[in-house]
């Protein structure tokens, strides 16, 4: 529906991205090393990300498409975009958001991010098929049996994941099939026993049903099940005892998607570290999908901070977060932003470690700030 998936380039973006590259190589040459060069650079396109970490991963970042009533295409600029070769929708693929009430699907706000990639041979990431939050109700049956529920529960995921998946199998590489599925705690169940998904079915079968549906409705895509605090060892014990309990690799998971919801001290380089060569050693791709660092240290203070006061700390840190990951590119296929600038991000909701759309505490969490220029941040990340 929208042309073949954009795993490779088209010619013309290539030709576009090697010009570039190319430039930048014979103005060092000029002038030195490519640090010297790109920190000489205050101009965030005289190499945008996707161009200099060409050779290590692909640069991604969530984009709105549809949120207040706001296009994707009337929100973004081509210079802003021009920074990254990949885009995962925000919100707009997710299951209230893109089938509300049962059947009735709101195509329009993915599409248009997924033809804005296809035709600027950009890739897509598709986030996200089963979650416990932002699922409509109508997926899952008030009343019967357990085996009533779940058979009821089944029925709606096999059809929404069908209809999802099957529309964008030419255009999307990848998809997070199941979010945030793995207790936070330790102690009782692995499993987030909470879960809508979980309650239908009475136990954690749905997490293989979806990767057996998606793998069945694009047998070409990636399939990733994503979560947060991964790099908490409690955590990522749970994770890994699911993946070998329900045997995901043979129901078609390809990696795991580490949200990197971090902040100004967690976790440590180590832990990323730790994380990274855990789920590698389990012949697992490896993708940051929600990177952004969260200013206030996930505290509960409601007093706003300068950003003044936290530049030097922020840009410290993504320096030696991509330093890391770097050091990591044979196993890390991509790295997600949470985010373009700080224009917009959900962490000016989150407080404390708890969302609330009606409380605003300004937070800087992303490469670029609120007018969408770079940070020191961001020539920290690109000028290494
Ligand atoms: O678009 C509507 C707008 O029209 C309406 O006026 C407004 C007020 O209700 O709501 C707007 O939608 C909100 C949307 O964010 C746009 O900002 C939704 O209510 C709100 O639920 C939604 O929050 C999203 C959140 O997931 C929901 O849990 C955030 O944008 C999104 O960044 C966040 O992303 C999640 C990942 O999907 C999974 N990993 C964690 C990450 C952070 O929570």
């Amino acid at each position: 529906m929208f042309g073949r998936r954009q795993r490779e380039t088209p010619m013309l973006r290539v030709f576009e991205f090697g010009v570039t590259a190319v430039l930048a190589i014979i103005a060092t040459a000029c002038s030195g090393s490519p640090k010297e060069d790109l920190s000489a650079s205050l101009d965030p396109n005289s190499a945008p990300l996707a161009v200099v970490y060409d050779s290590y991963f692909p640069i991604g970042a969530a984009v709105m498409a549809g949120e207040y009533g706001v296009s994707f295409t009337s929100n973004y600029d081509e210079t802003t975009l021009s920074q990254f070769n990949s885009f995962v929708g925000e919100n707009c693929m997710k299951p209230g958001v893109i089938q509300p009430t049962k059947g009735n699907f709101v195509w329009s706000h993915a599409d248009s991010l997924v033809a804005y990639a296809v035709d600027h041979g950009k890739t897509v990431r598709g986030h996200v098929l089963v979650w416990h939050s932002q699922t409509p109700n109508w997926m899952f049956a008030s009343s019967g049996t357990q085996i009533e529920r779940k058979e009821h529960a089944r029925g709606e995921m096999l059809a929404h994941i069908d209809a999802v998946v099957g529309r964008y199998a030419d255009s999307l590489y990848c998809w997070d099939v199941v979010n945030e599925a793995i207790s936070d705690s330790s102690g009782g169940s692995v499993y987030r026993t909470e879960s809508p998904w979980f309650s239908a079915y009475g136990d954690a079968s749905y997490i293989t049903d979806a990767f057996d549906y998606a793998r069945a409705a694009d047998p070409d895509a990636l399939l990733y099940y994503n979560d947060y605090s991964v790099c908490d060892s409690g955590k990522r014990s749970r994770i890994v005892q699911m993946i070998n309990d329900l045997d995901l690799k043979n129901h078609g998971l390809h990696g795991i998607g580490i949200q990197a919801h971090w902040n100004l001290q967690w976790p440590s380089v180590a832990e990323i570290q730790a994380t990274i060569d855990t789920f590698h050693s389990m012949g697992l791709d490896v993708q940051i999908t929600e990177l952004d660092i969260d200013c206030y240290n996930n505290s509960s203070q409601t007093t706003e901070i300068p950003y003044a006061s936290v530049e030097s700390a922020l840009t410290e840190r993504y320096r030696e977060i991509f330093e890391c990951l770097r050091d990591n590119k044979d196993k890390i296929s991509q790295v997600t932003l949470w985010g373009v600038a700080d224009d917009h991000t959900w962490l000016d909701h989150m407080v404390g470690g708890v969302y609330d759309q009606d409380i605003t505490r300004k937070n800087y969490p992303l490469l670029f700030d609120a007018d969408r220029k770079p940070k020191k941040a961001f020539f920290a990340v690109r000028n290494f």
